[in-house]
């Protein structure tokens, strides 16, 4: 049995079927083909399925996904521009060599953005903070916190031109 529910993701309005207990992360990968979002532990730890719902880090793969119902859901295929191009955040992961592996990208990029929306201006502690629930394997964290800093001192000097 499946239940028909309507969201906004990324930006576009959706309709699918869910079936009880169906997790949100399922119904992104599976059912909408939003490949971005990992699985890495399925149960709260990694945050390698970390999404945006109403501009909020949750951790897809412990959201129900009935619950999403008339919310809008922000996935890493959404920070891309026009013609696909990286947003200052991932151009910035790049180029500081944040990026190795790259399985918990999305998720570090995701909750970086949420911390940049609420706090453009943030303090290394504030980033370390924010990127608690986001476990790396490859990168040590050090080039992830600088890279998110050279990204708000871009988005800072930006918005003042
Ligand atoms: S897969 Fe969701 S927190 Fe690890
Ligand atoms: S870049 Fe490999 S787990 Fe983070």
């Amino acid at each position: 049995m499946t239940l028909d529910i309507s969201f906004s993701l990324n930006g576009a309005e959706v309709v699918v079927g869910v079936r009880p207990h169906q997790r949100l992360l399922d119904v992104l990968r599976r059912t909408l083909g939003m490949t971005g979002t990992k699985e890495g532990c399925g149960e709260g730890e990694c945050g390698a399925c970390t999404v945006l719902v109403d501009g909020r880090v949750v951790n897809a793969c412990l959201y129900p996904a009935l619950e999403i119902e008339g919310r809008s859901v922000t996935t890493i295929e959404g920070l891309l521009g026009a013609d696909h191009q990286l947003s200052p955040l991932q151009e910035s992961l790049v180029a500081r060599g944040a990026i190795q592996c790259g399985f918990c990208s999305p998720g570090v990029i995701l909750s970086a953005h949420a911390l940049l929306d609420r706090n453009p201006n943030p303090s290394d502690a504030e980033i370390r903070d924010a990127l608690v629930g986001n476990l790396c394997r490859c990168t040590g964290y050090v080039q992830i916190v600088e890279a998110v800093q050279e990204a708000a001192d871009r988005l800072g000097s930006e918005s003042d031109v």
